[in-house]
């Protein structure tokens, strides 16, 4: 039986690392959805769209041919034949991907995209709605949590890590924001999933946090 394990929270709560921790134990195949945020983003961009202007963005994407397929455990997509990975994590995309997923119709198509994922097999997916929205019946839902202060630091060392040269404040200022954004936004808001395991992963180790999940789903 396929098995679709959701894990949502906010921004640099570790969910990438932990999704992929638990993909890996598991055998699944693990799925970033905010990448597909970002894709519509940089699709957006390139082709010169204001990112504000929703119409423009909703014709952008239905025009776009969109591919999905696993390559080493992990769901991609091309859009019109390119595979964007590194140019997501662009700062123009940054910067822009929260009021784009904050487009109604840029959220279904995400949405019902994510779902035709499972033909792939059992997944383990990281976002903001799909213990909500995405896979709303899962039994395996877990809400990942820490310290806006912690939060910052992960992020912050991940752009160090990456060769941005941003400034522990700003990093700070802009998750703050992003996470106004995305707990408010009227379509699909960040909220705990009905039914989800609560883990606040501040004081603990990746592995700590993996484990509690693996153990939760075996269980
Ligand atoms: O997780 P991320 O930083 O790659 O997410 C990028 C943006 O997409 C962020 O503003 C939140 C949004 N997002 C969303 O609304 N729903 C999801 N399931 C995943 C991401």
């Amino acid at each position: 039986m396929v098995k679709t394990i959701a894990i949502d929270g906010p921004s640099a709560s570790g969910k990438s690392s932990v999704s992929k921790g638990v993909a890996a134990e598991l055998g699944f195949t693990y799925v970033d959805s905010g990448a597909l945020y970002r894709g519509v983003t940089w699709q957006a961009i390139r082709k010169g769209i204001d990112t504000t202007d929703a119409d423009a963005v909703l014709n952008m994407m239905h025009d776009a041919e969109w591919d999905f397929f696993v390559q080493e455990g992990a769901s991609i997509f091309s859009i019109d034949g390119d595979v964007p990975v590194q140019e997501l994590r662009e700062k123009a995309v940054r910067e822009s991907v929260a009021n784009v997923a904050s487009i109604p119709e840029v959220r279904k198509f995400v949405v019902e995209s994510l779902q035709s994922l499972a033909n792939f097999g059992s997944l383990v997916m990281e976002g903001r709605d799909i213990g909500m929205v995405v896979f709303p019946d899962s039994p395996y839902k877990f809400y990942l949590d820490a310290d806006p202060e912690e939060r910052a630091k992960r992020r912050y060392r991940e752009l160090v890590d990456a060769g941005e040269s941003e400034k522990a404040e700003e990093v700070m200022e802009s998750l703050k924001k992003r996470d106004k954004i995305d707990s408010t936004r009227k379509a699909d808001p960040l909220v705990v999933p009905l039914g989800a395991q609560v883990i606040d992963s501040t004081s603990m180790t990746l592995e700590e946090v993996v484990q509690t999940v693996v153990d939760a789903v075996k269980g």
